[in-house]
């Protein structure tokens, strides 16, 4: 089988001789699968493809991580390139807690080399995450502004309007902690907050981001809210509860939404709060960067025109999705004669102004692994440095069967993010509300 996206070779990104073996365990005989399962089978396959040429090698591995190990040493051993690279992709979940990923890296690099492994976090190659260094980097505006001196708070919300929905299988064992936040989020916010790279090369930039996950506190928690959803009622129709998906265990105390409270210290972010919340059957669908700035010291207009100083700041919105946007929410002089504010905003909506579609983010991905460009992938030891931050959290929140706070499936999840958020002054952004 092969399949390639028209669009790469009529761009002219991939080599002439380029095949995608595709390679599963559905819709097969067991006598076709056993005869697959065979790496030095499909080694020999591979080479009457690759007639003599060069070949180079990139598999795929997205498998249940308890046959990931055998894949892995299999690959390695069979069927490796004998004249090219030889990389391997690895979808999460990369282990469960820090023991556990440190044992998986320990053991891939029995079999491969560093630069060999390709670990995915797929919001890195989303077309607004990726943007996020031009944005910072590129513009005189932003840059100066980033850092406790202007900036309040920080907000990664992810929100899904959706429950597992027959995934509970998988997500039962992992809770949105590990699913999202442990990872997509926390990458993001290491993108967010990394200090100015030496370059764009690859390691420059996971060296910063290193950096910053390792200047991080612990996570307490003190600082954490759980939930999960219940069965909820709304014009007629019943919606599930969590543990109404036939995949999930009844008893199950699997938190299916979290908010958190971050602390990154270093000089730059001291005392800046980075708040993250995660949630899977909330009110919406969205995931979004939300930067709320500080109060204009001292304000002209609202000690004159009493202006809500908390409505009054400037918040910079980065919305990953859905309808890619960013923009500024500023006061403006609402025109006329009077003197009247209002709250507007500058905005660039990417669907008004490129017409070009979007990249699914694992285009992106799959195509930099092609190139060998590692920039978005996740290193070693940024994934220990990852880990160390949760580990300890999700083992108390497990051995103390700590009871998460229920929220009615549709809803905006428990009221216990918004007393985390306010003890630290901040307001959730709402979306759909004001903007
Ligand atoms: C995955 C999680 O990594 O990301 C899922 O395992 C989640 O639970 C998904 O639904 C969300 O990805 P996206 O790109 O649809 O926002």
């Amino acid at each position: 089988m092969g399949f390639v996206d028209e669009e790469w070779f009529l761009s002219r990104l991939l080599v002439q001789h380029f095949t995608i073996f595709g390679y599963a365990r559905s819709k097969m005989t067991g006598a076709e699968l056993r005869n697959m399962e065979n790496f030095v089978k499909l080694d020999k396959k591979l080479k009457e493809h690759e007639a003599g040429r060069v070949s180079n090698r990139l598999f795929y591995l997205s498998i249940p991580p308890n046959i990931f190990i055998d894949a892995v040493r299999c690959a390695s051993i069979s069927a490796s390139s004998s004249n090219g690279w030889t990389r391997v992709i690895v979808e999460k979940p990369f282990g469960r807690d820090s023991d556990s990923s440190a044992a998986l890296t320990r053991y891939l690099k029995q079999f491969l080399e560093e630069d060999q492994i390709f670990r995915i976090d797929h919001y890195l190659g989303k077309e607004l995450v990726e943007n996020l260094s031009v944005l910072r980097f590129a513009n005189l505006i932003f840059e100066p502004l980033w850092s406790r001196q202007y900036i309040r708070n920080v907000q990664f919300i992810f929100s899904e309007d959706f429950g597992t929905e027959g995934r509970g299988g998988y997500f039962d064992n992992y809770g949105i902690i590990r699913d999202i936040m442990q990872n997509h989020l926390l990458q993001i916010l290491a993108l967010f907050a990394m200090e100015t790279p030496v370059s764009l090369d690859a390691e420059d930039i996971r060296n910063e981001k290193v950096k910053v996950l390792r200047s991080m506190r612990t996570l307490s928690m003190d600082d954490v809210v759980i939930g999960q959803y219940k069965s909820h009622t709304k014009g007629g129709i019943t919606y599930p509860a969590y543990k109404d998906d036939k995949t999930a265990p009844k008893d199950s105390l699997t938190p299916t939404f979290a908010a958190a409270a971050l602390f990154i210290d270093n000089a730059r972010w001291d005392g800046v709060p980075f708040l993250k919340k995660a949630g899977k059957a909330l009110l919406d669908w969205r995931a979004e960067i939300r930067v709320q700035f500080r109060h204009v010291p001292s304000n002209l207009y609202s000690r004159i025109f009493g202006i809500d100083l908390d409505r009054a700041t400037n918040e910079l919105v980065i919305r990953v999705q859905p309808d890619e946007a960013i923009y500024l929410k500023i006061n403006n002089k609402v025109p006329g004669l009077g003197m009247r504010l209002d709250r507007s905003n500058l905005n660039l909506l990417y669907k008004a102004r490129y017409s070009k579609e979007i990249p699914d983010a694992y285009e992106r991905l799959l195509l930099d692994a092609i190139e060998g460009e590692r920039r978005l992938f996740i290193r070693s030891d940024k994934l220990d440095a990852a880990w160390a931050l949760f580990t300890p959290l999700l083992k108390e929140l497990e051995d103390k069967r700590l009871i998460p706070e229920y929220y009615p499936y549709g809803s905006r999840g428990p009221v216990g993010a918004h007393y985390l958020a306010a003890r630290y002054n901040v307001k959730w952004g709402n979306h759909g509300v004001d903007e």
